[in-house]
């Protein structure tokens, strides 16, 4: 069958808020205007050069059901959990981690002064694994592969793209590229069929079937193929797709279970100290 080419569905802004103990940020998915994209749960844009936005980082905080995808563009953040495990991330890396049956942990920035920018993606597992042992993967940037072509380069952080596989280990399929274009320089990238997928434009502008203006996320499709174009000099976009798990989700605060009662019993356990 001949591949059809992935429209963009509709665009979503993301929403000012603060997170943790004052850290402002940009909410695009886990909104009002988009709750979820299956398996996707939440993310955030953190993009700040002034320290007020971030110096108070997210202090000691539980999650269970999940896994936390921390992407830093730039800047240095420190994580540590209860367990005694510890890790750094700075410009360019990413964190993986799978919390599972539960961790307690401090995301805390590592610097005073400069700019701090990046993502953080919520990527839910599936029934069977949502109360596995939690595991960090700490993704420095020189082990994030880097496809080059002419007018472009696409850090590929999980899943393949042209032959190259990232080091992101998830446990259902899953693909999170960083695209860099140059000015009116094309990309297609093959996604599996079916699978949920998004691009959110955080410098420069696109076009596909509408424009994806910087700042804005585009949910696409699920056809084969995702073609676009950039607009300007130094477009840059993230492209993040993943099988739909298709379960009931069930959501409190820090807690993605499948049922209203699980997410009870990991506020209970949380409460009395058997979480992390
Ligand atoms: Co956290």
């Amino acid at each position: 069958m001949p591949k059809e080419t992935r429209n963009i569905k509709y665009l979503v802004e993301g929403i000012q808020t603060s997170d943790g103990a004052g850290v402002n940020l940009t909410r695009i998915i886990g909104s009002p205007e988009l709750n979820m994209l299956d398996p996707f749960l939440l993310l955030d844009e953190f993009g700040s050069d002034n320290p007020n936005d971030y110096i108070a980082g997210f202090p000691p905080h539980p999650h269970r059901g999940f896994e936390t995808i921390t992407y830093m563009l730039n800047g240095k953040f420190t994580h540590e959990d209860t367990a005694g495990n510890k890790g750094h991330l700075s410009d360019g890396g990413v964190q993986w981690m799978t919390a599972g049956k539960g961790v307690i942990h401090s995301e805390m920035p590592e610097q005073t002064e400069g700019l701090v920018r990046g993502f953080q993606l919520w990527f839910n597992l599936p029934k069977e694994k949502k109360m596995i042992e939690p595991a960090y993967h700490d993704i420095q940037s020189d082990q994030i592969p880097v496809v080059e072509f002419e007018g472009g380069r696409v850090k590929v952080i999980s899943g393949t793209f042209q032959d190259t596989t990232g080091p992101g280990r998830p446990h259902t399929g899953m693909m999170y590229l960083d695209i860099h274009l140059d000015s009116k320089q094309d990309i297609t990238v093959p996604i599996a069929n079916d699978w949920n997928g998004f691009v959110y434009v955080y410098e420069g502008s696109i076009n596909a079937n509408i424009g994806v203006p910087k700042g804005h996320l585009a949910v696409l499709d699920t056809k084969d193929d995702f073609l676009c174009s950039s607009s300007v000099e130094n477009t840059r976009l993230i492209l993040v797709a993943g099988e739909p798990l298709n379960e009931p989700v069930a959501r409190g605060g820090p807690f993605v279970m499948n049922t209203k009662g699980e997410v009870l019993q990991a506020f209970e356990d949380y409460q009395s100290g058997r979480l992390g």
